[in-house]
Formats: C-alpha cells, structure tokens, sequence
C-alpha cells in the first residue's frame, strides 16, 4: 500500500523510472510516502501551532491560493492574518511543484485545491458520524460536486510536539463497492437541481456524486463494516509527508494533531488508467453513465 521515497527537498528531480511507478501505485490507490520531507514551519510562525486559533465551528483552518481567501480562523490580527496565508501559500506552492515534478503526467490538467490546516486533535472532536474521519471513507464533498475528478491529496505532520498521525487503510475501492452496491439508491427525480437553486451545491450534483457521497455515507453508518473491514494502521511521524487519491483509498484518521493538506484535482482523462478511477469502477458496475 505504500511506496516510500528518501527525498528530503521539495525541489528534488525523480527518474522517469520513478515517476513512472509513483503514478502506476498511485493510481492503484497506494500511498506515496516521503518520512523525510519535512515543511518547515519559521520560528516567528510557531505562534500558529495553537488550537485557540481554529474557529470551533469549522473542521479546519482553510486557504485558497487561488481565490486568495483565508477562513476557519478566529482572533487574529489583521497581520497575523497576512502571515498565516503566507505560511499557507508557501505550503501550497511547494506541494505543486513537487506534485508537478513527480506526476509530470498530470501537468497540465491539474487544478489547485484548497489548502487547510488543522491545528486541534482529531479525536477530541465531537461530531456526526458523517463528519466522523475517524470512520473508513472516501472522500467527497457534500457541496462540492468532483464531476468525477480525482481528488489528489497531499499531508503533512507538523507537530511540534513530537506527535505521530495515525491512519487506518484499508480495502481496494473495488472491494468496498461490491459490499455497499445493494445499498445505493438512486437519487430522487430533480433533487440535483433543487441543490443547485437552493446553493447547497456550487455546481450540479451528478449521479456519480450522489453515489460517492452515498457511499460515505453508508460506510461511515455501518458500525459493523468499521470494525470487520481488512485494514492496516499507518504512523506518520512528525516531519513526514504523504501523498493519495482520497476518492479511491479507503482511509480513517484516528489520531493526529497538526496537519497541513493540499488538495489538488485531476480529470480522468489526465489519468494514465481511468479505468482505475472511481468514476469508471461505479459506473460498470451499477451499468450507466453517472457524468
Ligand atoms: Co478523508
């Protein structure tokens, strides 16, 4: 499930060979591992360590590089405010350079996602259980319709108490599908469009959102599937960094403090095997186009 790489730069060069394999395992579903790639956070930046910062209500800080947009924060100066999206962008910057030297694959087609950071421990949060990471999921965004895009993330630990994150993974997308199929249902005639009038989408929900959601959701409810699904815990150290299609890797979060996580999206047809996608899985098995 993991390939693990020695680079310790986020300017690092890779091998054709290398970049080659990154991208057969991580379209596979594996987890590229970098355990000596560390972002290095400024001393006058430690001020952000600090859950007071987070606002409650929110399950992460958030930065938009793009839309140049910061929210999820609270009590911050108006120049606190401007150095924690500089930390913020430098993160962003150095993941896409790294993403685009390793996966030159997807160059061109990638879009930049939200970059967040989530200062408070994961398992003090109370929440739904549809919120719950700490439940096996794939991702996908109640609001945020993927249109059938990869959702390409990328974490880094940055406790600076020394803390692991530790991660649980789990079965192919494949598998899981097979065991929920029975579960699915389609959704209800004109609900896309009434999400989309009512902006609780901010674009059209299609069928293969309304199925990947579903499938969160579904998985997330069964408590007996949490507990009796094949899995394997992975510590990710302080310094480290890991790279995933979160669409496709079935993950929990069971623990972890300090995190940093780009978001980055892939259409299918940049993929080197969309038959690998999620997109592609789902829709030979339920036997219809659902984009
Ligand atoms: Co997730």
């Amino acid at each position: 499930m993991l390939q693990t790489f020695a680079t310790c730069n986020w300017n690092e060069t890779f091998s054709t060979d290398t970049q080659e394999e990154a991208l057969e395992n991580l379209e596979k579903g594996h987890i590229l591992y970098f355990p000596h790639l560390r972002f290095e956070i400024l001393p006058e930046e430690n001020f952000f360590l600090d859950p007071k910062h987070a606002d409650p209500h929110a399950k992460n800080i958030s930065y938009h590089s793009s839309q140049n947009k910061l929210w999820g924060v609270q009590r911050l100066t108006d120049t606190e405010w401007i150095k924690l999206k500089i930390l913020l962008d430098r993160f962003a910057q150095k993941t896409l350079k790294l993403v685009k030297t390793l996966l030159p694959h997807y160059f061109n087609e990638l879009t930049i996602g939200r970059t967040s950071f989530r200062p408070i421990q994961l398992s003090d949060r109370k929440s739904s259980y549809r919120k719950d990471d700490k439940l096996l999921h794939f991702d996908a965004f109640p609001s945020d319709p993927s249109h059938g895009k990869r959702i390409l993330r990328l974490f880094t630990n940055i406790n600076p108490q020394g803390e692991a994150h530790i991660w649980r993974v789990s079965e192919p997308f494949e598998n899981v599908v097979k065991q929920f199929l029975a579960d699915l249902s389609e959704p209800m005639p004109g609900s896309a469009k009434i999400l989309r009038f009512l902006r609780i989408t901010k674009s059209y929900r299609t069928l293969y959102d309304h199925y990947m959601l579903q499938l969160h959701d579904k998985m997330k409810a069964n408590r007996e599937y949490q507990k009796s699904a094949p899995g394997k815990e992975i510590i990710f150290p302080p310094g480290s960094t890991w790279m995933m299609l979160t669409d496709q890797t079935s993950h929990a979060l069971m623990k972890g403090q300090y995190i940093l996580e780009q978001t980055f999206y892939v259409p299918i047809n940049a993929m080197k095997n969309p038959v690998q996608s999620p997109l592609h899985i789902l829709e030979t098995m339920l036997g219809q186009r659902l984009v």
